[in-house]
């Protein structure tokens, strides 16, 4: 068991794949030019089977690909049929662009759930968000998913000014269709030029589907990020990531590997613990594992003890989203 000094299990693990990407999303990536890490620096098919079969020896059921954009890697297909003899849940954040090409190497996985990113429901916003012109292929790619009838989340980062406008459109799409929609309150990381009068909260997201729809809360699982709500007659529902105004760091049973092998156990954390190097000297990883965990913090949501007003993004020491996965 994976335990912290708090008694939070982690049974969650988060395993990014690359840090490469074939969107340039502006939140995501740092202002500066960004040199992607090498395919060598990189965890390859076997130590990834080897690390995940450590975690999943230590009672982690449940792991999501992420990138960067996980499917962009060209071995994702070995990487995938791998993690799926696995005993655990097997899920993945995606910004859906190749799940066309992939949906046999998906499907054949028997993937839970398909997390996509999708933050606007406008062409043009989207190739300025994106600076990629591909909404058509990710807004059809989704549908694709719903026809195979594979558990569908999407992830839209609100942004005042950029996309808060469009939350009832996304709320519509709820009405026809199981998906879920859920709204995450913009985070600050290093290099993405966050400032506090960005994020539309989770209150302003509430109130702004409220004077549209009635709404009412569901229940919630103990880990759950998202807060979620049901609208009377659509088959989907919606939901919000609270981070930087209620942050859920009590329930937290997440871990995540970096790409290059790393181990955080916060998505704000510090420290890092190199995994990768420890095995590729033919050490045991297992006790590092387990003392990086120990020494997680309460809680780092949030960051500033709900005061994200007076955050300056500049003082973050982390990395930049690209490079965690989410
Ligand atoms: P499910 O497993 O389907 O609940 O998805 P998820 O919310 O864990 O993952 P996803 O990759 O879809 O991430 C959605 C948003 O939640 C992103 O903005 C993530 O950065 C954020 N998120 C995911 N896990 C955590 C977490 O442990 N803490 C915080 N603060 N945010 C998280
Ligand atoms: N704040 C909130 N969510 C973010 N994501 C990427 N950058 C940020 C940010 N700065 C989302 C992506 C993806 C998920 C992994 O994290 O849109 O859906
Ligand atoms: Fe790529 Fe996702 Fe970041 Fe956009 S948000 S640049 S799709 S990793």
């Amino acid at each position: 068991m994976i335990e912290d000094r708090f008694g939070r299990v982690h049974d969650y693990l988060r395993l990014s794949l690359t840090d490469n990407c074939n969107l340039r999303c502006f939140y995501c990536m740092p202002e500066e030019r960004y040199a992607f890490a090498p395919h060598a620096r990189l965890m390859q098919v076997g130590e990834i089977d080897h690390l995940a079969r450590v975690f999943v020896s230590q009672g982690v059921r449940k792991i999501r690909l992420t990138g960067g954009e996980p499917l962009v890697r060209k071995d994702a297909p070995a990487i995938i049929r791998s993690l799926a003899e696995l005993p655990v849940e097997l899920a993945c954040t995606t910004n859906g662009i190749r799940l066309d090409e992939m949906i046999a190497d998906i499907e054949a996985a028997g993937f839970a759930s398909i997390n996509v990113s999708l933050d606007t429901l406008q062409p043009g916003k989207f190739l300025k968000i994106t600076r990629r012109d591909l909404f058509h292929r990710v807004r059809n790619n989704i549908g694709l998913l719903l026809d195979r009838g594979i558990r569908t989340k999407i992830n839209v980062v609100v942004m005042k000014g950029l996309n808060d406008d469009e939350i009832t459109d996304f709320i519509a799409l709820t009405r026809e269709s199981p998906v879920e929609v859920r709204f995450i309150e913009f985070m600050p990381f290093s290099g993405n030029r966050w400032t506090s009068n960005q994020v539309f909260t989770y209150r302003e997201i509430l109130e702004e589907v409220n004077t549209k729809y009635e709404t009412s809360p569901m229940p919630a699982g103990p880990n759950e990020t998202a807060r979620r709500f049901s609208i009377p007659g659509h088959q989907g529902h919606f939901s919000v990531i609270s981070t930087m105004t209620a942050p859920f760091c009590a329930g937290c049973n997440r871990i995540r590997l970096t790409a290059d092998g790393k181990l955080k156990n916060c998505l704000f954390s510090k420290t890092e613990t190199d995994l990768l190097t420890a095995l590729r000297r033919g050490e045991d990883v297992l006790p590092l594992i387990l003392e990086n965990v120990r020494l997680k913090e309460r809680a780092l949501g949030g960051q500033m003890n709900g005061d994200f007003k007076n955050l300056d993004a500049r003082s973050i020491e982390n990395r930049s989203m690209i490079t965690i996965g989410g």
